[in-house]
């Protein structure tokens, strides 16, 4: 019985890690929009990139990141950030690709947004561009 309950707890546990690679890997993809092997990113700017990215922003970034200012909650207000000529907190250029390389590669003290996929962060930017 206890090694019954053993071998199911291992193989659940092996589930659940290729659930998460699963979901790790296709993030390597290049995605549509994205040119393979240059940094140039497309902004989205159909409705369903921008509505997704909407939802994926409200659920991961919203709670750090106001939309509707540039006021600090926990990281600056993200109002028109693809508009001005600089981002707020690096000073670096206003482009899709530093905000793509800030959630990959984040400057200071941002958590890392690596492992959500290309598909999402490419929306996300799309959204952040309707602001
Ligand atoms: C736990 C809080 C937190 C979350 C969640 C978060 N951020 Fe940030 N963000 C910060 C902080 C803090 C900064 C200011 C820079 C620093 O000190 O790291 C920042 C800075 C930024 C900047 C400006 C970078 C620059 O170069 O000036 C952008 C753009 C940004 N975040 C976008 C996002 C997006 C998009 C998401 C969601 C995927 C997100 N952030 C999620 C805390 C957060």
């Amino acid at each position: 019985m206890r090694t019954n309950m053993i071998i199911l707890l291992m193989v659940s546990g092996l589930l659940t890690l290729i659930m998460i690679a699963g979901r790790i890997i296709p993030a390597e993809e290049t995605a549509p929009g994205e040119t393979p092997g240059s940094s140039a990113v497309t902004v989205r700017t159909d409705e369903e990139s921008i509505a997704r990215g909407k939802v994926m922003f409200e659920k991961v970034c919203a709670k750090c990141h106001d939309i509707y200012g540039t006021a600090v909650l926990t990281g600056p207000g993200l109002k028109g950030v693809l508009r001005g000529n600089a981002l707020p907190t690096s000073g670096k250029a206003a482009t899709a690709e530093n905000i793509l390389e800030q959630l990959n590669n984040p400057f200071n003290k941002m958590p890392s947004f690596f492992f959500l996929a290309t598909d999402d962060k490419l929306n996300i930017i799309a959204y952040l561009n309707t602001l």
